[in-house]
């Protein structure tokens, strides 16, 4: 008989003050660190649960949206116009149109913090096209590298920048709210000591990218595991419609580290074609994402494959290893030569539409509480998001919001009322645990959420999914202090499939990138959804 193995750890507590505290370091992170500090010549504190480079911005493959004066075929209207058509009913006309019209600004400013954009032999900025847009407005970088190289730029940056303190291996793992409901810093795991920290701090800026890793396909790298719309919640912010999970139509047909490579929308943008295995075209290659990845879906189910076809075969050679070296590369790799032969292609979750709710400024519901990028929901994308429209949001809000913070009294409070003093004694404790098997519980809570709460979603699969999910969380039983960062993952996971399941049922239509089977119409009037903390325990206080 095997005997549990009983762990202790002790809890050791630092305690320190900073200014300000962005928790992540993707293109929303590294570019608010570098705004506040040349707005404010303040402190600022970066913190990231990985190494510096390690985000999803990184992967960013097609490109980030720029409406240029210089181009003719294009206009901050018509961005809109796409936009808008894309987030179906859900998109804020105003947010749509400050952000596109401040586009040109921020791709001046990446260009000026040494961005290389591509450019054309007349030195033109090349501009490429994808799903939706009606006009090529992309602007891409090495190709396919584009998120590569706007993250290397931006770190390099910050790096050499003596007032912005970087931790690294640090995971966030509660957010410092007291009673009066306002944000008064954070407490972190030091992965390599292990040692805890309470920082207190005037802004608190959570910058944790998406939630991919919720689901057993994905595009995502490991770290989004939705930690900061957790952190938010659990502090009793209001988080606004996640239901709407975008899942991109053509992610490469294998999986490595949980994760899957993505097969860019440009390559259909440059002419690449979707085809079934009996080499039939089944869908317009270019229409909406969400409109893509049903019709790839419901065409492998009707026909029983594992995946279907992406023929970028009547790409000239050239252009190929121009645009997308990486694909060629990554493809190669897998024994695909992309030049001759089609790509297997299957849909997976890409991006989370929901999330913090904020405005364009990144303020959230909590005062002293901010968060931009993709952990935010500025209502920019609505229902479904435009292709590059995500990394331009990145930069525009983190932009507002360091203007904004620039602006405000930041000075520290040691607040030490009871709830900030009760949340921190939770992690000075001693803890007795049984080692957890977290490996398994996530593998099946990723399987449940891929099968049940997916691209196509009804009222039995989501109940069957949330019963899952509660079950899992009887066994993990771990509500504050874990062990170590696979745990603290896998705790935000279990928060964030909730909120995906509870959005899902309580939204009875079919809009954007939410299907349901069982009501797959649109409803004439379009809703946002709105979940917190207290909301969620009496389902009848949520309000649409
Ligand atoms: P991220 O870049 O994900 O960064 C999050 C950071 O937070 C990371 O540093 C992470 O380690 C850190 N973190 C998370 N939790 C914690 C914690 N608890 N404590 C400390 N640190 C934490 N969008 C486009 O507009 N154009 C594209 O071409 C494009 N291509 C894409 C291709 C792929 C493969 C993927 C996955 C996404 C793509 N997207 C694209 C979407 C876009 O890349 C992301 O939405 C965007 O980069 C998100 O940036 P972010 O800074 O908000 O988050
Ligand atoms: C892609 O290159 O297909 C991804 C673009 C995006 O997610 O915006």
């Amino acid at each position: 008989m095997k005997f549990p193995v009983f762990e202790v750890y002790y809890g050791i507590m630092r305690f320190s003050e900073k200014p300000y505290i962005i928790i992540g370091s993707g293109i929303a992170g590294l570019y608010t660190a570098i705004k506040l500090s040349e707005k404010t010549a303040k402190q600022v504190l970066l913190i990231t649960k990985s190494d510096l480079r390690e985000s999803n911005s990184r992967y960013a493959q097609g490109g980030i949206v720029g409406v240029l004066p210089e181009n003719t075929q294009d206009s901050v209207a018509l961005h809109v116009k796409d936009t808008l058509k894309a987030g179906a009913g859900l998109t804020d006309k105003d947010v749509a149109e400050f952000i596109s019209k401040k586009s040109a600004e921020s791709i001046s400013d990446l260009i000026q913090y040494g961005v290389k954009f591509d450019r054309a032999s007349d030195q033109q900025i090349e501009l490429t096209l994808e799903g939706a847009h009606s006009t090529r407005r992309i602007l891409h970088s090495g190709g396919d590298a584009t998120g590569r190289n706007i993250e290397r730029t931006l770190s390099d940056k910050v790096e050499s920048n003596p007032r912005i303190q970087i931790y690294r291996k640090t995971v966030a793992v509660d957010l410092l709210v007291d009673s009066e409901k306002t944000c008064r810093g954070v407490i972190v795991l030091d992965e390599t000591t292990g040692e805890y920290e309470t920082i207190y701090s005037s802004a608190v800026i959570i910058a944790t990218g998406g939630a991919g890793q919720v689901y057993s396909n994905t595009t995502n790298p490991s770290i989004a595991t939705g930690d900061g719309i957790v952190l938010a919640y659990r502090a009793g912010a209001t988080v606004q419609n996640m239901e709407f999970i975008q899942f991109h139509p053509t992610a490469l047909n294998f999986e490595e580290n949980g994760s899957r490579f993505l097969i860019s929308e440009s390559v259909r943008g440059e002419g690449a074609k979707l085809k079934n295995l009996d080499g039939e075209y089944f869908t317009d290659s270019l229409a909406p994402r969400d409109v893509v990845t049903r019709a790839i879906f419901f065409e492998m189910q009707e026909k029983g494959y594992d995946y279907v076809l992406l023929d970028a075969t009547c790409l000239p050679e050239e252009q190929i290893k121009a645009r997308f070296p990486n694909i060629l590369n990554v493809c190669l790799e897998h024994e695909i030569d992309i030049i001759r032969e089609p790509i297997p292609v299957s849909p997976a979750a890409h991006y989370i539409m929901g999330g913090i709710k904020t405005s364009v400024h990144g303020e959230t519901s909590i005062k002293g509480l901010y968060s931009v990028g993709e952990a935010a929901c500025t209502s920019f994308h609505g229902a479904n998001r435009l292709a590059s429209n995500s990394l331009l949001e990145c930069v525009v809000v983190a932009n507002e919001l360091a203007e904004t913070l620039s602006k405000q009294d930041i000075s520290i409070l040691l607040n030490k009322d009871c709830q900030i003093n009760c949340l921190i004694s939770q992690y000075e404790k001693n803890h007795f645990d049984l080692p957890q098997e977290v490996l398994k519980l996530k593998k099946t809570l990723r399987e449940t959420m891929w099968k049940k709460a997916g691209i196509v979603r009804d009222e039995q699969g989501l109940k069957e999914a949330l019963k899952i999910i509660n079950e899992l969380k009887l066994d993990f039983d771990q509500e504050y202090k874990c062990r170590n960062l696979e745990e603290y993952e896998f705790r935000s996971l279990l928060t964030v499939a909730e909120l995906i399941i509870r959005s899902s049922l309580l939204r009875k239509e079919s809009r954007g990138a939410h299907f349901r089977e069982d009501y797959p119409e649109t409803k004439d009037e379009a809703h946002n959804s709105y979940l917190s903390k207290e909301s969620i325990c009496i389902p009848s206080t949520i309000h649409w």
